[in-house]
């Protein structure tokens, strides 16, 4: 490989002999910022997903096409581009084959191969956190079966409880049992959602908490060469059926509770390893915490960041991957709120967009994708103001005032 003697923070120039070359698993809109950033540093992306003209293709130097869970395809890519670094974007991802490149010296994996594994997997995650660190969780158990379904409310979580596939993302699968009458459904449901179909599922106690925050943890090297921990200010977001649909910065918490989330995060991202930015989610009830998941890479809450950041959650990752200092400092309180397709049509139009930008301390990223659903997130409003409050308020207008029409209107 292409590995030089240089530092390993030493960046040389795209398209070139002497290029850092960086690989995002998945060009979402989170990648897409993500590739920007590099960019923004000098960096050579390639971006890969399983469909055409994703948003991050669409700013990348060049991009693949692949189905990224099979482990002969992702090698293949791996072998012909020969990045110095890997980033993976999303779960969906062939992580043992990550584990052999890992192991063979090929390239790094960000934040490291172990990290892609646990995360994929609701279970091996939870695990971790409630059994070998110790950290407070929900109630849970994992079962496969209707039976030991209920066994598990009866003896475990008790109701209200959450059901969700081990294997699922943004909502798929996941609902709650309010009465007993409700099991049945909630089976078939999650046998309905997972990635993989049939299996297994984690039923939770349902926690009811103040508010829920993503807890943006940065591993970046230091002064002194060492692994430091950084924390954002943090996000507090609003889920509706598995996805998020505002978020703000920040969210104001007890001193206590602060501290307990901030322990949390920090052990479970020391565990994890590597460099890089994490999502940690925990809910909170006065000074309370739990840990509820984490994403070894930005989050979609963190889009907040473009309006309240020095350096943006994409900025952080993108200096924490290439060996650099970060800065995680708060410059306003801020919010983004989620523009939707509203329709399932190819080629959408935007309208209205100056309206919203009307809106003092708006902003407006639309994201590109080919395809539009009804519910799939084409773009975030992003608002800075005095106040949160403020500032949610406007998300939550600018992003409504953005009007999706067909192109053949
Ligand atoms: N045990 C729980 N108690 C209360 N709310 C929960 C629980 N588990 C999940 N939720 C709610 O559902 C959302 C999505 O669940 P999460 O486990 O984060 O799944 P995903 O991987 O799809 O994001 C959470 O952000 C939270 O609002
Ligand atoms: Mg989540």
């Amino acid at each position: 490989m292409a590995h030089s003697s240089q530092n390993s923070s030493t960046i040389g120039t795209p398209l070139s002999k002497s290029a850092k070359k960086i690989m995002l698993l998945g060009c979402g809109e989170l990648g897409k910022e993500v590739i920007i950033s590099l960019q923004r540093l000098g960096c050579e992306v390639i971006g890969v997903d399983r469909y055409e003209n994703a948003p991050g293709h669409q700013v990348a130097h060049r991009s693949h096409v692949i189905d990224m869970t099979d482990a002969a395809a992702l090698r293949k890519v791996i072998e012909q581009e020969q990045p110095h670094i890997i980033v993976p974007e999303i779960e969906a991802i062939a992580t043992d084959e990550l584990a052999k490149i890992e192991a063979e010296n090929l390239a790094e994996i960000i934040p490291t191969a172990r990290a892609t594994q646990l995360t994929m997997n609701r279970e091996g995650i939870r695990k971790l956190a409630a059994e070998e660190l110790g950290l407070k969780t929900s109630k849970f158990d994992f079962v496969e079966s209707i039976e030991d379904l209920k066994n598990a409310i009866q003896q475990t979580t008790g109701l209200p409880a959450i059901v969700k596939p081990v294997m699922s993302s943004s909502g798929k699968g996941q609902s709650e049992i309010k009465t007993e009458a409700d099991i049945k459904t909630a089976w078939d449901y999650a046998m309905s959602g997972g990635r993989v179909s049939g299996g297994r599922i984690i039923v939770e106690e349902k926690i009811n908490f103040d508010y829920e925050i993503t807890l943006l943890t940065v591993r970046a090297i230091g002064r002194n060469g060492e692994i430091e921990t950084h924390f954002c200010a943090p996000i507090g977001h609003i889920q509706k059926d598995g996805d998020y649909i505002e978020s703000w910065q920040p969210q104001e918490m007890t001193p206590k509770a602060l501290e307990n989330a901030q322990h949390i995060a920090k052990t479970i991202t020391s565990n994890l390893g590597g460099r890089g930015i994490f999502g940690v989610e925990l809910f909170v009830a006065g000074d309370e915490v739990w840990f509820s998941e984490v994403s070894p890479r930005p989050h979609d809450t963190g889009m907040a960041t473009m309006a309240t950041q020095r350096q943006t959650e994409f900025d952080l990752h993108a200096r924490a991957i290439l060996g650099l200092p970060v800065n995680t400092e708060l410059t306003s309180p801020g919010a983004s709120a989620v523009i939707y397709g509203g329709r399932d049509e190819d080629a959408i139009c935007f309208d209205n967009i100056d309206k919203a930008l009307l809106i003092e301390g708006s902003d407006i990223r639309l994201f590109g994708k080919p395809e539009s659903f009804i519910k799939r997130r084409m773009g975030v409003a992003t608002v800075f103001a005095d106040t949160t409050e403020k500032a949610r308020e406007k998300a939550k207008q600018a992003a409504s005032l953005v009007k999706p029409i067909s192109s053949t209107e």
